[in-house]
């Protein structure tokens, strides 16, 4: 399948989804204290470095940079359906959030404290990870922190509706942790962690602690 494609799908299917979408996962972070304790160590490296701007890719409604921006954090979030900007802007009017995908990610070299891809990745093929991965790494300080969230698993599956029955046409790459850090040493970080987690986020999840390797 060619970018276009993927991406005209993926932000057609969370346009449609988008205030359905945030209802379900408004208050979910209350219910997901491992997922809360990753967003904690991530701000708390994020600190220990001297702070500076974060991105979250994917940010979708916004809830994960309003949750690291009540720590403190300097958080803006980009993604690709305007609809869900929308809601981000309404939800958390002193961030900063932008329409645009993570495959064209335009941000000087080492201007990054921070970037979190959360449940974000596992929309973006296989032939694409290592070009996303080489552009985070690139807007990275050396040393910064990279936090992905994802559906773990082997397999890709098509969603054709969600979200209370509203049609969509997203793949989900679910993924094995060990292939999730091979790539990611492959573009340069160093993989500090793994947690694999059953939660109301995620039946399958896994969050994969990384930093920039220089
Ligand atoms: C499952 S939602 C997760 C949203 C948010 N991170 C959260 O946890 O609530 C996936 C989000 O990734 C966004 N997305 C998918 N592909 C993207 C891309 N190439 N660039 C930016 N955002 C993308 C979608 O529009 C959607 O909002």
């Amino acid at each position: 399948m060619d970018s276009d494609t993927w991406l005209a799908d993926t932000r057609r299917s969370y346009d449609t989804v988008a205030d359905s979408y945030h209802e379900v996962v408004r208050d979910m972070l209350a219910q997901t204290p491992y997922e809360r304790a990753a967003l904690d160590l991530f701000a708390a490296q994020v600190r220990k470095l001297g702070g500076g701007p974060v991105v979250e890719v994917g940010c979708g409604p916004g809830r994960i940079a309003g949750y690291l921006h009540g720590s403190g954090i300097e958080v803006s979030g980009l993604d690709l359906s305007p609809a869900m900007i929308e809601i981000a802007h309404r939800e958390h009017p002193d961030l900063r959030f932008e329409v645009g995908s993570m495959t064209d990610l335009d941000l000087p070299d080492a201007s990054l404290a921070g970037v979190v891809a959360w449940y974000s990745l596992i929309h973006v093929p296989d032939a694409e990870i290592p070009s996303v991965l080489a552009r985070f790494r690139q807007a990275l300080r050396p040393s910064a922190p990279l936090l992905v969230a994802f559906h773990a698993g082997n397999e890709t599956t098509l969603k054709t509706e969600g979200y209370g029955g509203h049609p969509m046409h997203v793949h989900v790459h679910r993924r094995l942790p060990e292939q999730v850090a091979e790539s990611l040493e492959q573009a340069g970080f160093t993989v500090e962690a793994t947690m694999r987690l059953r939660s109301a986020e995620s039946r399958d999840g896994a969050i994969v602690f990384a930093r920039r390797a220089d």
